[in-house]
C-alpha cells in the first residue's frame, strides 16, 4: 500500500465512518496510523469526552506524514536480536501477553499449520501462554483458509459457536478476544468485522509480527486489523515452536506467495507475491530440527520448487535453471538467484538420517537438476506432487496453467524415467468454467494413464477477484460438478489401489510415528511415498546391534513387508537406519 493511501484511511477513521472502530495498518506504517485509530476509534459505548481529550493530546505528540514515508521505506526484514520500541500509543506493558492464554485453531493447508506455529512463536515471545483447552482461553485465534467457499463456511459456522462462548463468559474473567488470521482475514477484510461484531482482531498472512500490537489494541475493546501484504516478509528469523515433543517430523517454510495467477485461484490475492526465504536461515532451521532429533522435514511453499533466493547480490550470477519442457509462465521470466536444486542439495546434506520432502510444487519447475538430485540422494523421498488440475488442454488453457495435457504427460514419463519407483500425487478440479463432458472424460483418462498413488480432488468453487470470476462463467451446474467429482474419486481410487498393489510383498522403509489410532497393538508410520503404513508392534532385530531384540519407537526407521494396498499393512522385519536400508535394499 502506498503511504498516501494509508493516510486516507486514517482520515476515514477520523470521520467515524464504517471503519471508525477499526485499526487498519501494516507493521511498519501502523504504529503511526494506529496511534490515531486505536485511540480515536473506540467502540460507540466508549466514546467519552475524556478519551477524546486524551486522544487529542496524544495526537499532538503523534506522528507526522514524514513518519509514514520513513516507515514505508524502511527495510522489512528484522533481526531477531533487534528490540522493538513500543508504538507511541502503547506502553511496553500493554504489548505484553500478561500470561493470557491463547487457543489456536488451524484450518486448511500445511502452510497454515506452519503459520500457526509462526504466530505462536511471536506471541510466546510477547508473554502469552498457549492452551489446548478452549474453555480456558482468553484469546482464540483461527488460522483460516479461503481456497473454496466451503472452507470459509466452516469458519463462519465456527464463529457462531465462539460467539456463544464469548457472550456466556463470566464478568469475573478478562473478556474473551477472538481473532481471524490468514487467508480469510486477507480476502474479506472489514466484511468480517462488520458481519461478526465479536471478532476483535484480523491479521493477514504477512501481519503475524503485528499480533501483539493488534491484541493490545483489542484489549481496550476496539477491533484491530492489519491485512497488508508484503513483498519480502518470509518470517525468516521466526523459528516455529515445536509443540509436540514426540513429533518425528516438521514443516519448514521456504517461500511464500504465488505469482502464477491460475485463473481459478484466490491464493495470489490472499498470500501475495512470491518471495523466498534466504537459504542460510532455512539451513539453520533444518540443523536445529536435526539436533532436536527430528527425522523428517517437509519444505513448504505455495510453489515450493519455484524457490529463488535473491537475498544477496552475488546470487544473481548463480547458474540459471530451465522450466520443465513444454511449460510456460504467466509472468515475465525471472533471472538469477539460488534455485530449488541448490537448496535441496544443501538441505539433504544436513543430516543423512533425515528424510526430506517438499510440497506443494508446480509442474513447470522440475528441471533435470531437481529430478537428478531426488534420484541420487537416499534421504530425499521419491515422492512428487504434480498438480495437473485437468486432463483437457482446453480447460488447462482456460485455467492459465501454462501447459497442455501432452506436455504434462511427457513430464510424467520423464520423471518416471529419471526416478524409477517414484510415487506421484496430484490435485484435480471438477467442473471448472466451460468444462464439457468431453473435457471431463479427458481428465478421467489422465487419471487412468498416470495412475497416481495419491490424489486431492475438488469441485470447482468460484472465487471473487480471480480472473475466472471476471472473465469466465461458472456454468457447470452444482450437481454436475459433484457427479463428475464422484467419478474422478472412483477412478482415482481404482488406479491408486492398482499402483499401491505393486508394493505388496516388497520391503519398505518406514519412519515410525507412534501408536495406530485404531489399535493399541499396532504402530503406524509412513513409507518413502508418504503412504500411511500400519503394522503390529512386534519385537524385531536391530541391524546396528546384531542379536538385540527391540520394539520400534517413534523416530525409528523400520523395514516392513507390506501386505495390503489401501492404507498399507505390513509386518516389521528389523530396525535400521536410512543409510543402511539404501545400501542393502
Ligand atoms: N475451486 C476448487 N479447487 C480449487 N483449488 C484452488 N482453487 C480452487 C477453486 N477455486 C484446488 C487446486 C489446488 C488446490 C490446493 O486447491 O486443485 O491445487
Ligand atoms: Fe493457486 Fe495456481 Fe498459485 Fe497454486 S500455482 S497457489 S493453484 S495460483
Amino acid at each position: 500500500m502506498h503511504p498516501l493511501q494509508c493516510v486516507l484511511q486514517v482520515q476515514r477513521s477520523l470521520g467515524w465512518g464504517p471503519l471508525a472502530s477499526v485499526s487498519w495498518l501494516s507493521l511498519r506504517m501502523c504504529r503511526a496510523h494506529s496511534s490515531l485509530s486505536s485511540t480515536t476509534c473506540p467502540s460507540p459505548e466508549r466514546q467519552e469526552d475524556g478519551a477524546r481529550k486524551d486522544f487529542s493530546s496524544r495526537l499532538a505528540a503523534g506522528p507526522t506524514f514524514r513518519h509514514f514515508l520513513k516507515s514505508a521505506s524502511a527495510p522489512q526484514e528484522k533481526l531477531s536480536s533487534e528490540v522493538e520500541d513500543p508504538p507511541p500509543y502503547l506502553t511496553m506493558d500493554e504489548l505484553l501477553g500478561r500470561q493470557r492464554k491463547v487457543y489456536l485453531e488451524t484450518y486448511g493447508c500445511q502452510m497454515n499449520v506452519n503459520d500457526t506455529e509462526i504466530a505462536w512463536s511471536i506471541l510466546q515471545k510477547s508473554g502469552y501462554l498457549r492452551t489446548s483447552n478452549l474453555q480456558e482461553a482468553d484469546v482464540i485465534l483461527l488460522v483460516t483458509c479461503s481456497i473454496r467457499e466451503k472452507a470459509e463456511q466452516t469458519i463462519w459456522n465456527r464463529l457462531h459457536q465462539l460467539k456463544a462462548l464469548k457472550t456466556r463468559r463470566p464478568r469475573s474473567r478478562v473478556p474473551l478476544r477472538i481473532g481471524i488470521l490468514g487467508c480469510m482475514a486477507e480476502r474479506l477484510k472489514e466484511e468480517i468485522l462488520n458481519r461478526e461484531k465479536m471478532v476483535d482482531v484480523l491479521a493477514g498472512p504477512d501481519a503475524y509480527r503485528d499480533l501483539p500490537r493488534l491484541l493490545a489494541v483489542a484489549e481496550s475493546g476496539q477491533q484491530a486489523a492489519n491485512v497488508l501484504l508484503s513483498l519480502d516478509e518470509t518470517y525468516a528469523d521466526v523459528m516455529p515452536v515445536q509443540t509436540n515433543p514426540s513429533a518425528t517430523s516438521a514443516f519448514v517454510s521456504i517461500m511464500r506467495g504465488c505469482d502464477n495467477m491460475c485463473s481459478y485461484c484466490i491464493v495470489p490475492f490472499t498470500r501475495g507475491r512470491e518471495r523466498s526465504r534466504p537459504v542460510a536461515s532455512i539451513l539453520e532451521e533444518v540443523k536445529k530440527l536435526s539436533e532436536q532429533g527430528l527425522k523428517e522435514v517437509t519444505l513448504l511453499g505455495q510453489n515450493v520448487n519455484s524457490f529463488r533466493d535473491n537475498s544477496e547480490v552475488q546470487f544473481n550470477n548463480a547458474v540459471s535453471t530451465n522450466l520443465s519442457r513444454g511449460f510456460t509462465t504467466n509472468y515475465k521470466a525471472k533471472q538469477g538467484g539460488l534455485r530449488f536444486a541448490h537448496l535441496l542439495d544443501q538441505v539433504s546434506r544436513v543430516d543423512p538420517e533425515m528424510r526430506i520432502r517438499f510440497t506443494s510444487p508446480h509442474p513447470k519447475d522440475f528441471p533435470d537438476e531437481v529430478l537428478q538430485l531426488i534420484h541420487e540422494r537416499d534421504n530425499i523421498c521419491k515422492q512428487i506432487h504434480l498438480p495437473a488440475q485437468s486432463g483437457s488442454s482446453r480447460v488447462l488453457e482456460a485455467m492459465r496453467r501454462g501447459y497442455s495435457r501432452e506436455a504434462y504427460v511427457e513430464l510424467v514419463h520423464h520423471i518416471r524415467e529419471s526416478i524409477p519407483g517414484v510415487s506421484l500425487s496430484s490435485d484435480f478440479i471438477a467442473g471448472f468454467c466451460g468444462e464439457t463432458e468431453e473435457d471431463h472424460v479427458q481428465t478421467v483418462s489422465l487419471l487412468r494413464e498416470v495412475q497416481y498413488n495419491m490424489g486431492f480432488l475438488f469441485a470447482y468453487s468460484m472465487r471473487q477477484k480471480t480472473r475466472a470470476y471476471h472473465r469466465l462463467k461458472d456454468d457447470v451446474p452444482e450437481e454436475v460438478k459433484l457427479r463428475r467429482l464422484e467419478e474422478l474419486i472412483t477412478v482415482f481410487r481404482e488406479e491408486a489401489t492398482k499402483a499401491n498393489q505393486i508394493s505388496v510383498g516388497c520391503t519398505q522403509l518406514v519412519l515410525v510415528e507412534g501408536l495406530s489410532k485404531r489399535s493399541a497393538t499396532d504402530l503406524c508410520g509412513r513409507n518413502d511415498g508418504n503412504l500411511k503404513v500400519i503394522f503390529p508392534d512386534a519385537e524385531m532385530e536391530d541391524v546396528n546391534n546384531p542379536g538385540l531384540r527391540v520394539r520400534a519407537q517413534p523416530g525409528d526407521y523400520v523395514l516392513i513387508t507390506s501386505a495390503s494396498s489401501q492404507t498399507l499393512r505390513g509386518h516389521v522385519l528389523c530396525r535400521t537406519t536410512l543409510k543402511d536400508s539404501s545400501e542393502n535394499c
